[in-house]
């Protein structure tokens, strides 16, 4: 009888495939064996393989480059990393070994391309992209940046009160880009994006208060919330966006880029299907074809992937502590930790990941309800990107069983105040950093212990 976990497994998806294999009844991520690693560091372990950072870049590149190539595009293609994605120094280091450009989205955030140059990891012509709202400290800081020499700092007006702003704090000639207020989807709570200014005012806005001013328009901005995805609303709010980029161009002849922001998704689970040379292939031939219609030079594109480039180099590794059947149908697995603090995308936008054991694979498998260790009720992961339920091997008193989350590199440690005080005192997790040398051999390191209780009361005050 086919009821062991493996079979479940191998029955339900394409079982191996390029980062998931199993050798000897242990789980490897990009082979990686996580049992080693887990016996080296223990549990609740947070990781980051540090090589897939370049590499989800260098495919960002080739296939905007590839797509640009097929169709003769005239502009050049630009990656910027989204630093809000995750801000870790050893995040930005691995970014900036591939030639890129940085987005910014608030005051701090300048501070920390400060701290880059300082150290010598960029120059000052590198493009920063600078999003967002902007209160008086993030204009000073950018003002700051571009009255440096940081001469391809580019401040996205996220409204018109914000060239004002930046008028009286930048001395000299300055290159700014306007974001576009894109429709939301459908069935959003809202019609229009706060993000933004709306797409009729743009063009006026721009013959009105800044065509006599010093700053020279460089880039239209645009981005939908819910990504990039092969739908109607998406190509329909692109299309329009290039067609404001080309009514823009007529009377600004500076206007040379077009940033379609972030939004490419990660692989949330093992059946994830997702075609990268489709959407971008259609993305630049659907620009090409607007501005061609238009007579409108075709412009530089511009992107600003997060998710897509960290979010499959980290992994978020758990111990099962107990087993808790609760009544006839429902048996809780409690993990070492918690899913509201250490993945808080769970429990705030109800995200789902590739969640796999490590060990245990041959044994039966049974579905279970997982528990996180606050006292929320709402601290639980029971259903999968393609079912409603949770398997998991049946537990057997002589052998830990440990599991994974996969692919929680984004985000998950800015929303959950990495650091900060967590839900019930929760510490977050020892984090680890894992790299390949020359030879390709993998190698670890810490990058953070398990946070002390010192530091937690330390921040309240006692
Ligand atoms: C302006 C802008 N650019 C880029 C991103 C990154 O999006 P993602 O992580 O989906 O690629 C965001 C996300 O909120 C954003 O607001």
């Amino acid at each position: 009888m086919k009821n062991k976990y493996i079979d479940l497994i191998e029955q339900t998806f394409e079982f191996p495939q390029a980062e998931f294999k199993l050798i000897d009844d242990e789980l490897y991520f990009y082979d990686v064996p996580l049992l080693d690693i887990i016996k080296q560091y223990g549990t609740p372990l947070k990781i980051t393989y540090l090589p897939k950072i370049s590499s989800q870049i260098q495919r960002a590149k080739r296939l905007f480059n590839v797509a640009m190539a097929k169709v003769d595009y005239q502009g050049e293609y630009h990656y910027c990393y989204c630093t809000k994605s995750s801000h870790f120094s050893f995040v930005m280091e691995e970014a900036l070994k591939n030639d890129i450009h940085i987005e910014t989205s608030s005051a701090f955030d300048i501070n920390l391309v400060n701290e880059l140059y300082e150290q010598g990891k960029i120059s000052k012509d590198v493009h920063i992209i600078c999003n967002g709202f902007k209160r008086p400290q993030y204009i000073e800081n950018i003002a700051e940046l571009i009255n440096n020499g940081f001469v391809n700092t580019i401040p996205i007006l996220d409204n018109k009160e914000e060239v004002d702003l930046l008028e009286t704090n930048v001395t000299g000639k300055c290159q700014i880009g306007m974001r576009i207020a894109s429709e939301e989807e459908p069935m959003f709570e809202f019609y229009t994006s706060r993000l933004g200014i709306r797409y009729n005012d743009i063009v006026d806005f721009y013959i009105k208060r800044i065509k006599r001013s010093k700053f020279e328009v460089k880039m239209l901005h645009f981005f939908i919330n819910t990504g990039i995805r092969d739908t109607a609303h998406y190509w329909n709010e692109l299309s329009k966006a290039v067609n404001v980029y080309c009514d823009l161009k007529k009377v600004c002849p500076s206007l040379t880029c077009l940033n379609i922001g972030g939004g490419f998704p990660f692989r949330n689970s093992l059946a994830f299907s997702y075609d990268y040379e489709y959407i971008s292939e259609e993305i630049v031939a659907q620009i090409q074809q607007v501005c061609n219609a238009r007579g409108i030079v075709e412009p530089d594109i511009f992107t600003e992937f997060g998710s897509f480039t960290v979010a499959e180099s980290g992994a978020t590794l758990f111990s099962i502590i107990n087993q808790k059947q609760q009544n006839d149908r429902e048996l809780w697995y409690m993990i070492d930790s918690s899913f509201m603090t250490t993945l808080p995308d769970t429990w705030g936008i109800n995200q789902r990941y590739i969640m796999l054991a490590i060990n245990n694979w041959d044994h039966e498998y049974q579905r279970v309800f997982l528990g996180g260790l606050t006292c929320d009720s709402q601290d639980f992961y029971n259903s999968e990107g393609r079912s409603n339920a949770v398997f998991l091997p049946k537990l057997h008193l002589d052998k830990p069983q440990y599991i994974g989350f996969f692919n929680t590199g984004a985000y998950q440690e800015s929303l959950g105040g990495y650091g900060g005080i967590q839900h019930c005192l929760t510490p977050a997790p020892k984090h680890i950093l894992i790299d390949r040398d020359e030879n390709g051999e993998y190698f670890t390191k810490l990058f953070a212990k398990e946070q002390s209780h010192k530091s937690m009361l330390k921040i309240l005050g006692y």
